[in-house]
């Protein structure tokens, strides 16, 4: 089993980056972490080279963040909520994504044919609107063929750190379960 875990956060030893080495601990097989604010992937310049061809003008790490998606079982959406929306870098990285849409709309090719399961870990310091992170971090699933299987809110998190959390590390435990399943 393969699991592609994109990260949101800048802060290497932060509460998504916990709660991430918390669930990889708990999934079986390979994990694979992205983080968005490390990687040398560009975002996006809407060249349109992708409305008619296969794959991304862009030569880049996300090259390879391609074929690891082709590949996955799993993708999981780690990523703190800055207003209240997935961090810019992080949407920035996946602005990319935007290829598979092409494929679709434009091409009329369906450009991740394996089905995945998904999961979702948005972190947030206060306990404002969740709404907004959630329905983009499964948008970002939908185009990579994933669907979620588990959410996880790490709410607080700039009062008490979400692995001290009992009931966030049940969410972890709980989303690594669901992740886990073999599919017949
Ligand atoms: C630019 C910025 C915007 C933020 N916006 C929100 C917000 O809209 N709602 C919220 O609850 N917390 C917000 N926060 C707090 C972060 O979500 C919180 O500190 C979180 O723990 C950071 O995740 P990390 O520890 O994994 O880096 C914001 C923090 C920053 C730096």
């Amino acid at each position: 089993m393969k699991t592609l875990i994109f990260i949101g956060s800048p802060r290497k030893k932060g509460n998504t980056a916990s709660l991430v080495e918390e669930l990889v601990k708990r999934l079986d097989g390979e994990t694979k972490i992205v983080s968005a604010y490390y990687c040398n992937v560009k975002p996006c310049i809407d060249c349109r080279y992708c409305w008619n061809e296969p794959g991304c003008a862009v030569k880049d790490e996300m090259q390879q963040i391609y074929d690891d998606i082709q590949e996955a079982d799993n993708i999981v959406i780690a990523s703190p909520m800055y207003f209240s929306e997935l961090t810019g870098q992080l949407l920035a990285v996946m602005s990319r994504l935007q290829t598979y849409w092409c494929a679709k709309f434009f091409r009329h090719e369906e450009p991740v044919p394996k089905k995945k399961r998904g999961g979702i870990i948005i972190v947030r310091g206060g306990d404002g609107e969740l709404k907004k992170a959630e329905e983009t971090a499964e948008v970002l699933l939908h185009d990579m063929n994933a669907k979620s299987v588990g959410l996880v809110f790490a709410d607080n998190s700039d009062t008490i750190a979400s692995v001290e959390d009992k009931e966030i590390m049940a969410g972890i435990v709980k989303l690594a379960e669901a992740l886990n399943i073999k599919e017949e």
